[in-house]
């Protein structure tokens, strides 16, 4: 949530702070601004995307080889000019951009106020400044150290970077709980929320730890905790290319995203299944194999999308490995009082790894003593480093604010862990697993034939694209897809979506089904084929409009139904992986047609930094 970029070096900072700002800007998109050294610093804001942003900062002096810019996704204030960042300090010496929140703020604030201190916006993030200032003139410290004082006295989540015109040569830059990554170059560095805005400069980046300050000067770079002990930085490689966060000639990146996926799936099974042989191999948690052969409960923790993924991990570890697993979201598991011991193996679930729910969800556990695994998307991300083990994702950069390949790459990988644990624990043969895994081996070109319905379910789309609720449908595990079809529609479109098990409509749905009401069925042909057939036949007897998902081939949903998509023939264990495709596209057409902004709908942001 917020997206910050920060430049120091020789060239002009406005052009890289501006593409940074656009890279980062699923993280949100109400607002913008930047601020450029040029002898004084200046400062430039507005309500609305980047794009206004740079409209607004056309024909203005925009020079300056120190720059930093913010994207915002409101939490104090409304969105508006002057909530936007960055702020400043009362004496415009100061100026910061923020991403998180700081929890203590109106208690700050007040003890500002009552010495005087003006405010012009409705922001935490200007406290902070304020505060920083305040500890300057009271103490005479200078800006390094006021910096670290104040960032001790706040609550909360962080990440800022902070600029002075009285030392024009720095940038400071610290983090608590939200992510910031620096860029280093040849006298020059970079900031950034990630590593998408630095990648065309360098591949050499440092992933700032929490209560960690960077002091940033073009050619010094020095890090220190929060109670001044000087830090060793660690420099990696970045593996991500230009090209992964380009639209690729598709009108949206969420269109690309989608399919992508027959290569995302690949990628995120390479050198991870030996179907011949029959043999899951997961380096990421082979340590853990002593535990994975006795451990007694798995708690899985997510939110959104990467918690329907929980629910289809549930299903494929509990029919594999006969564990039994509670799916959690990770903002109720957090505030409960939990009950989890050391035995207990608990899979945090995350695409960006940066969810602040999930985050505190794991710290929770570890504190319990359970082990944790991630799975996550983003290399170098904070989940992935605060976890016992975990098995990355490798769908690359999900930019499209609806999640789509990071589902099915997350459903992959539950599903080589359930495996990898059945194997383990002797609960599959050798012979089941070598069927299976050359399915599973099959899927990528499955995914690919089931994208083949494209034009298909653009014309179902257009049908329904004036509808004002849906209902998604199915049992099993067609049930997290179907939960993940609702939230696909609703949060591109706005339409009401709900998704349900299939046999609970008779237990309140079914009283909103009338000949308004499309019904989305996923209705393959495996264990409740027949079940779900009645439910249809329950939907049609009220006039409600069918929209099923079904095998190829089928007959008799297609009898019934108003209209049927077809996806090829596999396993019951992957029909999640194909089932997802043709409701990605529904959601996704229907947006279009509906005029929906498909990559950034509106109040949402890709990662939820705060809670
Ligand atoms: C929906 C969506 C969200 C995320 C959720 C968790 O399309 O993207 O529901 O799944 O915010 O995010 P991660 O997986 O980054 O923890």
């Amino acid at each position: 949530m917020c997206g910050i970029v920060g430049y120091i070096g020789y060239r002009d900072a406005y052009p890289i702070v501006i593409k940074g700002l656009h890279r980062l800007e699923y993280r949100g998109y109400d607002s913008a601004g930047v601020a450029l050294i040029d002898k004084d610093i200046k400062v430039y804001k507005k309500a609305g995307k980047v794009s206004d942003l740079e409209e607004f900062a056309k024909g203005v002096n925009l020079h300056g080889t120190i720059g930093m810019g913010h994207t915002r996704w409101a939490t104090h204030g409304a969105p508006s000019d002057r909530n936007s960042h960055p702020h400043s300090s009362g004496d415009r010496r100061l100026t910061i951009i923020h991403n998180g929140i700081i929890e203590n703020y109106a208690v700050i604030k007040e003890t500002l106020l009552a010495k005087g201190h003006i405010f012009l916006s409705d922001t935490d993030t200007e406290v902070l400044i304020h505060l920083v200032e305040d500890i300057q003139k009271e103490t005479g410290l200078d800006l390094r150290e006021a910096v670290r004082v104040a960032l001790n006295k706040v609550v909360g989540a962080y990440a800022i970077v902070i600029m002075s015109s009285d030392d024009p040569d720095q940038l400071i830059a610290a983090r608590k709980g939200s992510p910031l990554v620096i860029g280093v170059g040849e006298g020059e560095y970079f900031i950034a929320s990630d590593a998408t805005p630095i990648v065309e400069y360098t591949k050499n980046v440092i992933y700032l730890n929490d209560n960690e300050i960077a002091y940033i000067r073009r050619n010094d770079l020095l890090i220190k905790n929060i109670d001044n002990t000087v830090q060793t930085p660690y420099i990696h490689e970045l593996d991500l290319k230009l090209e992964m966060l380009e639209k690729g000639g598709y009108d949206h990146f969420m269109l690309k995203e989608i399919y992508e996926q027959p290569r995302s799936i690949r990628d995120c099974m390479r050198g991870r299944i030996y179907p011949k042989i029959g043999k899951v191999q997961l380096g990421g948690i082979k340590e853990y194999t002593e535990k994975l052969k006795n451990v007694d409960r798995i708690i899985i923790v997510a939110c959104g999308t990467s918690w329907h993924a929980g629910l289809v991990g549930e299903y494929l570890i509990e029919e594999y490995a006969r564990v039994p697993v509670e799916v959690e979201y990770a903002s109720e598991f957090r505030y409960r009082n939990p009950i989890i011991t050391e035995k207990d193996l608990v899979i945090a679930i995350s695409q960006s790894g940066e969810t602040a729910d999930t985050m505190a969800a794991i710290e929770l556990a570890k504190e319990k003593g359970a082990t944790i695994f991630g799975v996550c998307n983003v290399v170098g991300a904070s989940i992935p480093r605060i976890t016992h083990a975990g098995v990355y994702t490798h769908a690359g950069p999900e930019i499209g604010v609806a999640s789509t390949k990071a589902f099915t790459a997350q459903v992959t990988v539950l599903t080589l862990i359930a495996f990898y644990i059945a194997q383990q624990r002797g609960t599959i043969t050798q012979s089941k697993l070598i069927e299976l895994l050359t399915e599973l081996n099959e899927i990528p070109e499955l995914v690919e034939k089931a994208l083949g319905s494209n034009e298909h379910v653009q014309q179902i789309a257009e049908k329904f694209k004036d509808s004002r609720n849906c209902l998604f449908l199915g049992r099993g595990s067609s049930f997290p897809v179907a939960l993940e079809g609702a939230l696909k529609l609703k949060e591109i479109s706005y339409i009401h979506a709900e998704g349900y098990p299939a046999a609970e409509m008779k237990h309140g749905p079914i009283a909103l089904i009338d000949e308004e009401m499309p019904v989305v069925f996923i209705a393959t042909k495996h264990s409740s084929y027949e079940k779900v057939i009645s439910n249809i036949q329950e939907v049609k007897a009220r006039k409600g409009k069918v929209i099923a998902i079904v095998t190829e081939g089928d007959t008799d949903v297609k009898a019934m139904a108003d209209y049927v998509v077809e996806i090829p023939q596999t396993d019951e264990a992957f029909v999640p992986l194909l089932a997802t495709i043709p409701l990605q596209l529904i959601s996704y057409h229907i947006a279009v047609m509906r005029g929906c902004n498909v990559d950034q709908p509106r109040n949402l942001a890709k990662s939820v930094t705060v809670e």
